[in-house]
C-alpha cells in the first residue's frame, strides 16, 4: 500500500467542497462529470427496475439484457462483433480497468502508459503487481510511436490507450492508430482501450474503437460520461472470451454483480448516446476557454479535440502546478487540477463541464490571478 497514492483528483474535489461548505463561492472546474440531468428514459428505466423484484443477486458478469445491449451497441456504433460471453458489466469503467490489469498482469510485467495520463492507470497497474512504464506523447499530445517502441522490453505485456484523452482532449487519427496496432501485433501486446469519452468529439477526426483495428484489445467503456450518471457506477469491458472469463472470476470474489437497478440504465443510455444539444452546449463552453486563452499569451493550449477538459500550459508563470492550483483555489476560489497529477507539471486541467455563466466568472477570477502572477 505504501506504493499507492489515493486519487488526488478526488482529494482536490473534496477540498473544494469543504471550502464551499464553509460558505465560500467556489467554482469547481476540477471535476470530470457533466452537470446535466440524465436523459428521462434512462431515469425511468431505473425507477421501474426498483419495483421489478430486482433485489436478488444476479449473474456476476451482468444481466443478459445488459450484455446484449452492449453487443448490439458495439456492433451498431463501431462495427465490432461481440458475443454476450465477451462482455463483463462492471461498477464503472474504473473497476473494469482495474479488473483488466489484475487479469492480464503478472508480478513485474510492464504496461505502457502514455503521458499525460488519467490518474488511476498508474496506481491500478501497481496494485495489480505490474510496473507502469511512462511514455511521453508529442508536444501536441499525439502518439509518439518511436518513443513507445523504445520503452518496450521483454517484460512489456500491454499498453493503455485513452482517446478522446483525459486530460488533453487528444483524439488520434486512423493512420496513427493503425501504426499502434501494427506495433502491438509485432510485440504481441494486449491493448486496453479506455473509450469512455468516445461521444464527445469536436474536431473532424472521427472516433474509431481500437477493437476494430486489433483483436487483442480489451475495450473499457461505460455510461458515466455520456448519460451524466457518474454516481450510478455502470461500465463494462469487452474482449476475448478467456480474458473476460478470468475477469468474471475475479469479479465473483471482489464485488459480485453490479446493482440490478443501475444496470437497467445501460440499455437506454447506450441506445441514446450523447444528446446532440449536450455536445453543442459543450462546444460553446469549450469556446469560452479557447477565447480566454487567446487573450492570455502567457497561457498556451493545444485545443482539445474531444472530452471536456482544457490542459492549460502555465509554464510561463514559472510556478509548479500544485502551487498554482492551491493559490487559485485559496485566494480566488476556482478549483483546477494540477498537471503533475497526470504526470505533466507546468500544466493545469480545467474541466468545462460547468454552466457558461460559472465558467465566465471563473475565467474572470483567473484573469485576476494571472495579472497578479505577471506583475
Ligand atoms: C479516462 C477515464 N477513464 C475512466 C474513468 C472512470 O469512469 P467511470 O465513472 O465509468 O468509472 C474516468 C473518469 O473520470 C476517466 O476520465
Amino acid at each position: 500500500m505504501r506504493l499507492v497514492t489515493a486519487s488526488q483528483t478526488i482529494a482536490l474535489d473534496t477540498q473544494a467542497k469543504a471550502l464551499l461548505a464553509a460558505g465560500h463561492d467556489v467554482i469547481n472546474l476540477s471535476v470530470g462529470e457533466l452537470d446535466f440531468d440524465p436523459p428521462t428514459v434512462v431515469q425511468q428505466a431505473v425507477s421501474q427496475a426498483v419495483g421489478n423484484a430486482s433485489n436478488h443477486y444476479s449473474p456476476v458478469a451482468g444481466l443478459q439484457a445488459s450484455k446484449q445491449a452492449v453487443c448490439a451497441y458495439e456492433q451498431a456504433q463501431h462495427g465490432v462483433t461481440y458475443l454476450p460471453e465477451q462482455v463483463l458489466i462492471t461498477n464503472g469503467a474504473k473497476q473494469a480497468l482495474y479488473t483488466t490489469f489484475l487479469a492480464l498482469v503478472q508480478p513485474g510485467d510492464e504496461v505502457l502508459v502514455l503521458q499525460p495520463a488519467w490518474v488511476s492507470y498508474i496506481e491500478q497497474i501497481k496494485l495489480a503487481g505490474g510496473v507502469p512504464v511512462s511514455v511521453e506523447t508529442t508536444d501536441q499530445f499525439s502518439l509518439d510511436i518511436t518513443a513507445m517502441e523504445r520503452a518496450m522490453t521483454d517484460r512489456t505485456v500491454g499498453l493503455i490507450l485513452n482517446y478522446p484523452n483525459n486530460p488533453t482532449g487528444a483524439v488520434y487519427t486512423a493512420a496513427l492508430l493503425q501504426n499502434v496496432a501494427q506495433l502491438a501485433q509485432e510485440k504481441k501486446l494486449w491493448v486496453i482501450s479506455d473509450e469512455i469519452y468516445e461521444h464527445i468529439i469536436y474536431g473532424d477526426v472521427p472516433f474509431i474503437s481500437f477493437a476494430k483495428l486489433y483483436p487483442h484489445t480489451v475495450v473499457v467503456n461505460g455510461i458515466s460520461k455520456a448519460a451524466a450518471v457518474t454516481g450510478w457506477r455502470v461500465g463494462y469491458a469487452a474482449g476475448p472470451v478467456a480474458i473476460i472469463q478470468a475477469m468474471t472470476a475475479l469479479q465473483s470474489h471482489l464485488t459480485g454483480n453490479v446493482s440490478n437497478v443501475m444496470q437497467a440504465a445501460l440499455p437506454p443510455a447506450l441506445s441514446n448516446g450523447l444528446a446532440a444539444d449536450w455536445l453543442q452546449q459543450l462546444q460553446l463552453r469549450r469556446q469560452l476557454v479557447l477565447d480566454w486563452v487567446v487573450q492570455h499569451p502567457a497561457v498556451q493550449l493545444v485545443s482539445p479535440q474531444g472530452a471536456f477538459y482544457c490542459f492549460l500550459d502555465i509554464r510561463a508563470f514559472k510556478m509548479d502546478s500544485v502551487t498554482f492550483c492551491q493559490r487559485l483555489l485559496t485566494d480566488h476560489h476556482v478549483a483546477l487540477v494540477p498537471g503533475s497529477y497526470f504526470g505533466r507539471d507546468g500544466f493545469v486541467r480545467l474541466s468545462f463541464a460547468n454552466s457558461p455563466d460559472r465558467i465566465r466568472v471563473a475565467l474572470e477570477r483567473m484573469d485576476q490571478f494571472c495579472a497578479i502572477l505577471s506583475q
